[in-house]
C-alpha cells in the first residue's frame, strides 16, 4: 500500500496534530505524517511531533508581514521538496491566499470547531452558546478560497449541556475533533471520499436529539 505523504500545518499546541500522528501509527492507515510545519516559532505541537520522530519545520510568517503569498511560496517550496501529497491544517492560524489554495485544491483539509456552515470564523463556542443551540460540534472539510467553506468530509456533534461555558463546550468538541480528523484523513487518503449528499450514514443512530427525550 502506498501511504500518502502528509504534512500537518500548525500554529499552536497541536492536539489535533497529535491525534493524527497517533492514528497514522496504525499499520493499515493509508497516510504517513512526514512533516509538521509551523508558521510560529516554538509552537507547542512541534515538540510533540519531534518526540514522535517526525520532521519539524518552522517557516515564520511574521517576517513576511502583509505579503501572504511570499510566505506561502516559501512554505510551498518546503512541501514540494518533500513530495507532500496532502496537507492537514490543524490550528493553523493564517488565512491562505487563493494562490496557495489553488495549488492544493482537493488535497488540503481543515478542521473547524463548529457544525459548518454554522459559525464560520472565530469564537464558535461563545457564539453557539449565545444562540442557545442544543447541538454543536466540529467539521473536517476540504479547503477552498472562501474561509471555512468547502466540501464537508465528516462532522461530529455534541449536545450542549445546561451550564456549559465556552471552555467546557470547547473541551467536549475537541474530543470529537480528535476522533473525526483521523477518520477524515483515512477516508481521503484511501480515496473513499464521502463528502457530499447522501454519501455516508452516521455510525450509530441517524437521529441525534438534544435535549434527550425521555
Ligand atoms: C481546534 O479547535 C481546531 O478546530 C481549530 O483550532 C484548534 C486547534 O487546536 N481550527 P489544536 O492546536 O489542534 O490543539
Amino acid at each position: 500500500m502506498h501511504k500518502r505523504r502528509v504534512a500537518i500545518l500548525i500554529s499552536g499546541r497541536g492536539s489535533n496534530m497529535a491525534a493524527l500522528i497517533e492514528a497514522a501509527k496504525a499499520k493499515d492507515f493509508p497516510a504517513q505524517i512526514v512533516l509538521v510545519a509551523s508558521n510560529i516559532a516554538g509552537a507547542g505541537g512541534l515538540a510533540i511531533a519531534a518526540a514522535n520522530g517526525i520532521e519539524t519545520l518552522t517557516v515564520e510568517s511574521k517576517p513576511f508581514g502583509a505579503d501572504r503569498e511570499a510566505f506561502e511560496r516559501a512554505m510551498h517550496r518546503e512541501l514540494e521538496a518533500r513530495n507532500i501529497e496532502l496537507i492537514c491544517l490543524a490550528g493553523f492560524l493564517r488565512l491562505l491566499t487563493p494562490w496557495f489554495v489553488t495549488q492544493w485544491e482537493g488535497r488540503m483539509l481543515n478542521i473547524h470547531p463548529a457544525l459548518l456552515p454554522s459559525y464560520r470564523g472565530l469564537h464558535t463556542h461563545e457564539r453557539a452558546l449565545a444562540d442557545g443551540v442544543k447541538i454543536h460540534g466540529a467539521t473536517v472539510h476540504f479547503v477552498v478560497t472562501e474561509v471555512d467553506s468547502g466540501p464537508i468530509v465528516i462532522q461530529g456533534a455534541v449536545a450542549v449541556r445546561p451550564g456549559d461555558t465556552a471552555q467546557t463546550l470547547a473541551d467536549r468538541v475537541l474530543q470529537v475533533e480528535h476522533r473525526i480528523y483521523p477518520a477524515a484523513l483515512r477516508l481521503v487518503a484511501s480515496g473513499h471520499i464521502t463528502s457530499g449528499r447522501g454519501a455516508v450514514a452516521a455510525d450509530t443512530d441517524d437521529v441525534f436529539i438534544s435535549p434527550r427525550l425521555d
